[in-house]
């Protein structure tokens, strides 16, 4: 029980410590006589050991001490001060002067009387005062215990805390403010709050503010804040105002949480979000439209074959066959984007790959510009379809072009990275861990501003006049790295030209695929074999049978799965390969592979699809990328494909599709 609350009524408990009996007996006399206005009951304590004993079994609200105590009296109320909070104690003196008086409270006694004053009144009147004293000291010192624990909180808090007076002028900080803003607390008390602010929201956003910390008496906002070397912050804030008894706001604290990083992290999450939701639209789009080209392109072909040469239909439909072609590259680059390019893996070197195509980029580089290659040493082997390189050289060759009006140098440089934990850390990326091969294109070039840097890899996004720019280049590098698990970076600065850097991950050593190139292009990609074509999409079908017949094979035609199936069973002579649509009503291309294999394992296989050759793999219908064939394709190329895939073994023809061209759009 508190000293203050047995001021008064209830009863108070005192302990007399001493070996004087006579005393016990005059104290307890005078307090019972005094019950009324001071209700207490008195123990006694021979020694210091038995007070000792009594203190520890009991709550005593107050301590007599007989002057013989002397010291050991101060040392045990210190003992019980730390493990029960002190009762306030008083000695009673023997003609005390006043030096001793002054000593005796100095050890911290409440009070001291001396015995010859033993009196109802001066007894009372000395434990009430006692009693006020100590109370008086211990609120003091649970108030000094509860501001140090306040200022240790707001000392090591991790939120920002600033205090100003009602002006707005800054009379404190917390060293995490000091941390964030970089300004000490000596160079920033003084200044008017203002001196964080960004000057980056509408000067409105501040005037409705503090209309609100005006009307409501506090506000929560999120402020942008600018540091003392000018960089900015995003700070959750909430501004109080303190007042005083009158209710005049004498000051205010700005409580703040930097949101920076947060932010931060949410964007890019946003952003990748965004580009995969665009990769998907786009990817969809550019598969459906895959299917009416390849029509297009097949039909103006088998109308060139029976055009005349050199009349006006010949060029009319020329100019169709070229449109769909554009129309055709156009697509590609969409699937590149939304990742869903049929891809022709292979692990390979990445130096000879980007050499020889370093080799057939100075037909798209003006003169004036250096083209310069550095091959690095000791490079990862990686996973890649040598297309989808060219496709990312080409296009980021061609904007280091048009960022060089003038002239200038395109460094290509490989090399060879391990990226740690420590690199992830410091990049703040979510990238595994592992060796790299990295291909770097760097430009002397105009550089990319800032505020263009976050949208230079959306789909059309271009910086460049209508009509010499499509913003499709570094969407389709984006897709390309990311469909072969890489990342890429750029590094600008306007006026000191742009780094791409593109992270390709190593794959471990294992020996590479045999490359047999396909059928050259001058050869007549005739046969005499028979040839079942499997193909839901009737115009398609009737133009391949068309063309393939006119090239010298037996064309067998199936609608779906099960038609081919029956043809399969019945037809007497041998077939010598199927061409399949992978998706298909009824039955999948896949499916009908496996039936194939059962009824005529001796039959080749080519696989034709407007999807994804990853999504074909999904299906579980080719191993080898050498026996498919992407919509939209042409009749020549059919022919050509129909040709290597009859003249190769499976494992042979691996990667064969890579011959077919890259894209390049400038
Ligand atoms: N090396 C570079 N130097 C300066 N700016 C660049 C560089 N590379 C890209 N950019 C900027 O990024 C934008 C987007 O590039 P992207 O290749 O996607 O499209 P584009 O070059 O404008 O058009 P497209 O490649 O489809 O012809 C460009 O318009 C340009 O502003
Ligand atoms: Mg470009």
């Amino acid at each position: 029980m508190s000293a203050i609350a047995q001021l008064a009524p209830s009863l108070l408990r005192v302990l007399l410590v001493g070996s004087q009996e006579e005393d016990f007996f005059l104290i307890r006399e005078i307090l019972e006589r005094n019950r009324v206005s001071l209700p207490a009951n008195l123990d006694h304590a021979r020694s210091i050991d038995e007070a000792k004993e009594m203190l520890t079994q009991s709550d005593y609200g107050l301590v007599l001490f007989q002057h013989e105590t002397g010291d050991a009296a101060v040392n045990l109320l210190s003992e019980f001060a730390y493990s029960r909070g002190a009762a306030p104690f008083v000695i009673l003196t023997e003609h005390a002067d006043e030096n001793a008086v002054a000593e005796i409270i100095q050890s911290g006694a409440s009070d001291c009387m001396d015995r010859s004053q033993l009196n109802g009144a001066n007894l009372v009147r000395t434990i009430r005062c006692a009693l006020r004293l100590h109370s008086t000291q211990q609120q003091r010192q649970a108030a000094e215990q509860s501001l140090r624990k306040l200022s240790c909180a707001v000392e090591h808090s991790a939120d920002t805390i600033l205090v100003t007076n009602g002006e707005g002028i800054i009379e404190y900080v917390n060293p995490a403010l000091e941390s964030i803003t970089g300004y000490s607390l000596a160079e920033i008390m003084g200044e008017n709050q203002g001196i964080l602010n960004s000057e980056l929201q509408v000067p409105l956003l501040y005037r409705e503010l503090w209309e609100t910390i005006r009307v409501t008496d506090g506000a929560r906002s999120l402020a942008v804040k600018r540091k003392k070397n000018g960089e900015v912050y995003y700070a959750e804030e909430s501004i109080s105002p303190i007042h005083n008894a009158d209710g005049k706001i004498t000051h205010r604290v700005y409580n703040g949480r930097d949101l920076t990083e947060r932010l931060r992290i949410e964007a890019e999450l946003v952003q990748s979000q965004k580009m995969d939701a665009i990769g998907r639209l786009a990817g969809g789009v550019a598969h459906d439209f895959n299917n009416l080209l390849t029509i297009i392109t097949s039909y103006s072909e088998l109308a060139l074959d029976s055009i005349s040469a050199g009349s006006p239909a010949q060029s009319r439909v020329q100019e169709i066959l070229s449109a769909a072609h554009r129309a055709a590259e156009l697509t590609r680059q969409l699937l590149a984007f939304g990742r869903k390019q049929p891809q022709a893996l292979r692990v390979a070197e990445l130096n000879p790959v980007v050499g020889s195509i370093v080799r057939t980029l100075n037909r798209l580089i003006a003169e004036d510009i250096e083209l310069v290659f550095q091959p690095g040493a000791d490079l990862g082997r990686v996973r890649l379809d040598p297309v989808q390189i060219e496709q990312i050289l080409m296009n980021l060759a061609a904007n280091s072009r048009d960022a060089m009006p003038q002239g200038g140098r395109c460094t290509i440089q490989t090399s060879n990275v391990q990226l740690d934990q420590e690199y992830v850390d410091r990049k703040r990326a979510i990238i595994p861990i592992g060796r790299y091969a990295v291909i770097t294109v760097t430009d002397t070039g105009s550089g990319i501003p800032t505020e263009h840097l976050p949208h230079i890899f959306e789909p059309f996004y271009t910086t460049k006049p209508s009509g010499k720019g499509t913003g499709l280049g570094l969407a389709t590098v984006y897709g390309i790295v990311k469909q072969n698990h890489g990342f890429v970076w750029v590094y600008s600065e306007p006026g000191l030209g742009t780094t791409f850097k593109i992270y390709l991950p190593c794959v471990p050593d294992r020996p590479a695929a045999t490359v047999v190139a396909e059928a050259g292009d001058n050869e007549k990609f005739s046969g005499t074999e028979t040839v079942l074509l499997v193909e839901d999409e009737r115009s398609l079908r009737r133009a391949a049978v068309e063309f393939l017949s006119l090239r010298g094979y037996t064309v067998l035609e199936a609608q779906d799965g099960l038609e081919a199936l029956s043809i399969t069973r019945t037809h007497a002579s041998p077939i010598h390969l199927t061409v399949t649509d992978v998706v298909m009503p009824q039955m999948s291309g896949g499916e009908l592979a496996r039936e194939l294999e059962r009824l005529r394992p001796e039959t080749k296989l080519l696989f034709l699809s407007g999807y994804p050759g990853e999504t074909v793999v999904d299906h579980k219908v080719f191993e080898a990328d050498g026996n498919f064939l992407q919509k939209p394709f042409t009749l020549n190329q059919l022919a050509r494909k129909v040709r290597t895939v009859l003249d190769h073994q499976p494992d042979m023809i691996a990667n064969a599709t890579t011959q077919s061209g890259a894209s390049l759009r400038c």
